[in-house]
């Protein structure tokens, strides 16, 4: 019996993460970084930061070296292991002060500050008013209701700051091999994330990702670059990388909270699928691809 965790879940989708990231959104984000990084230190909100892995990735990937980097979640335990993840990361570079992770080292300077809290209320908090220069969402932005939650992101940010909106869920997704039932599986489980209601609001949407590139000009912001972010789990000559076997009994679990009440699906047949999808894991036998997109432009200003 597995226990699950989402914090085990995050840790482990980071490699996930690393691969699928697009790069050529990820070389747009550089050069724009350069234009504004001259004017002074950058002020970055991430919002729905979770165990905080974008932070230590855009340092060790050398995109951010001199911040203020505001995470933002609900989730305390997430918040809990992103700054004992960042303490193990940082190792003697890392102190505490302040209530802020400050992270140093040659050439680098960031200070981190973790905030428990609803991202939607975070952004239009008064004090948070125009206060950033950059706005990321790693995996965040197919939870809410894209079009409002824009809107009230745009107020914390500064008139033509930067956002990256990476790894926003689009529509597809592919078990290999293939079993009979997969197709109704994925269909109910897309519909699932359209039908989505957290705290009597809308939240989320199957197809974000192309969403994406025609609700964000409607809100006055202009897209600077886009490309595709697929996750793809495959086993290798000696299992899964890293903790990515997890990870995917992780997306299974998740499927069978989702349906396995579900009045359209056979029971027995879908914990048959659920369990038939969990051995092959097991067996190193899965192949999991999740279709996405990255989004970079300027908030409106
Ligand atoms: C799929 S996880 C992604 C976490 C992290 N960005 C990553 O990619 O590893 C989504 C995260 O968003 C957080 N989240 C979702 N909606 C939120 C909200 N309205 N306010 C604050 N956090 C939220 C969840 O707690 C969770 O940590």
């Amino acid at each position: 019996m597995i226990a699950y965790s989402d914090v085990r879940y995050l840790l482990a989708k980071k490699s996930v993460d690393d691969r699928a990231l697009n790069q050529t959104v990820l070389a747009a984000l550089r050069t724009l970084l350069a234009t504004i990084t001259e004017t002074g230190r950058l002020s970055v909100l991430e919002l729905g930061a979770g165990v905080g892995t974008m932070v230590s990735r855009l340092s060790d990937w050398n995109v951010l070296k001199n911040a203020d980097y505001t995470l933002v979640d609900r989730d305390r335990a997430s918040l809990e292991a992103a700054q004992a993840q960042l303490l193990e990361w940082a190792g003697p570079n890392a102190m505490v002060s302040d209530g802020k992770l400050q992270i140093g080292g040659p050439e680098r300077d960031l200070r981190v500050k973790l905030v428990h809290g609803d991202v939607l209320e975070h952004v239009v908090a008064s004090e948070n008013q125009a206060r950033y220069d950059v706005v990321l969402a790693n995996a965040v932005l197919d939870l809410l209701e894209l079009k409002p939650a824009l809107s009230r992101i745009w107020q914390a940010c500064k008139p033509g700051a930067l956002f990256w909106f990476t790894i926003n869920f689009d529509g597809e997704t592919i078990f290999l091999p293939e079993l009979p039932l997969d197709e109704q599986v994925m269909a109910l489980y897309h519909r699932s994330m359209d039908e989505r209601v957290r705290d009597g609001q809308p939240a989320g949407d199957s197809k974000t990702g192309r969403r994406l590139l025609t609700v964000l000009p409607q809100t006055g912001a202009a897209l600077e670059a886009a490309g595709s972010s697929d996750w793809v789990v495959f086993p290798g000559k000696i299992g899964y990388a890293g903790d990515e076997g997890y990870f995917l009994h992780h997306i299974v679990h998740t499927i069978d909270l989702a349906l396995g009440q579900h009045p359209e699906l056979d029971r027995t047949a879908f914990a048959a699928w659920v369990k038939a999808r969990h051995e092959q894991i097991e067996r190193a036998e899965l192949s999991y691809i999740a279709h996405q997109l990255d989004v970079l432009g300027r908030t409106p200003s």
